[in-house]
């Protein structure tokens, strides 16, 4: 294969990433929205009603599929990307240099990533294999309010939060750079605003578990 065709491949592989980084940050976005129906004090209704909407929808159902698709994407692309970079890096690089010209986050995005990975895992077990293959007769409000009971559980998701805060920090102001979005100008107000996103992704999503654990809706 010709160094153009390598090099081709290697920009298409980067935009698909940012495309498919940005495409499960607007999930995010709304993922978060559906969670905050769990603040109602109505027993879960508004969040079982919210769960069974998003279920029984037709175009839902397929945007699932390409939101599966794009986790899988984002996930093998990041691995082939990791194994290319360390195979051309030199032996012997001094360390301390790499850390001067990059920040924790951008080096740590494998390790912050795998940990989102496990993450995901957990809890796509905890909710969506348990209510879409096991049709579970519990509601989606009693699985979420009996997950949050348990302190390891509580523990992981904050801890998953912490990480997929600092994953996406990194990760968006990276995404718009890759696909050309981002120029001198206005550079710095783009990592400002990636690092609001992500902080208000941390916030947001490890807040569910910590209100339930401690009960702080006093239900
Ligand atoms: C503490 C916060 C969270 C709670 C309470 C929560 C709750 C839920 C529930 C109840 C479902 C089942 C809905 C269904 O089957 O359609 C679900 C699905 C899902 N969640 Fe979460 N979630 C949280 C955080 C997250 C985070 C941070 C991510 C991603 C990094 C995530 C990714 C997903 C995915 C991919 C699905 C499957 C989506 C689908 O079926 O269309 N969740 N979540």
């Amino acid at each position: 294969m010709g160094n153009l065709k390598i090099f081709s491949i290697s920009v298409v592989r980067k935009y698909l990433m940012a495309i498919t980084g940005l495409f499960l940050s607007a999930f995010l976005i709304e993922h978060l929205y559906g969670n905050t129906m769990l603040l109602y004090n109505d027993g879960g209704e508004a969040f079982n009603q919210y769960c069974e909407d998003m279920t029984g929808n037709l175009i839902i159902r397929i945007v699932e599929f390409v939101l599966f698709g794009a986790f899988l994407f984002h996930i093998i692309d990041a691995i082939v990307i990791s194994v290319q970079n360390k195979n051309a890096r030199p032996q012997g690089y001094a360390v301390d240099k790499q850390s001067k010209n990059s920040s924790w986050y951008s080096r740590n995005m494998g390790f912050t990533g795998s940990i989102i990975f496990i993450f995901l895992a957990l809890h796509l077990r905890t909710f969506f294999f348990e209510h879409r293959v096991l049709t579970s007769s519990k509601t989606y409000f009693d699985t979420v309010a009996f997950s949050f009971q348990h302190g390891w559980y509580v523990a992981l998701y904050v801890i998953s939060m912490i990480l997929l805060g600092a994953h996406l920090n990194h990760g968006i102001q990276s995404a718009f750079r890759s696909l050309g979005l981002s120029n001198k100008n206005y550079a710095g107000a783009l990592k400002t605003a990636g690092s609001a996103f992500a902080i208000l992704m941390a916030i947001g999503f490890a807040s569910f578990p910590i209100i339930f654990y401690f009960n702080l809706l006093g239900r």
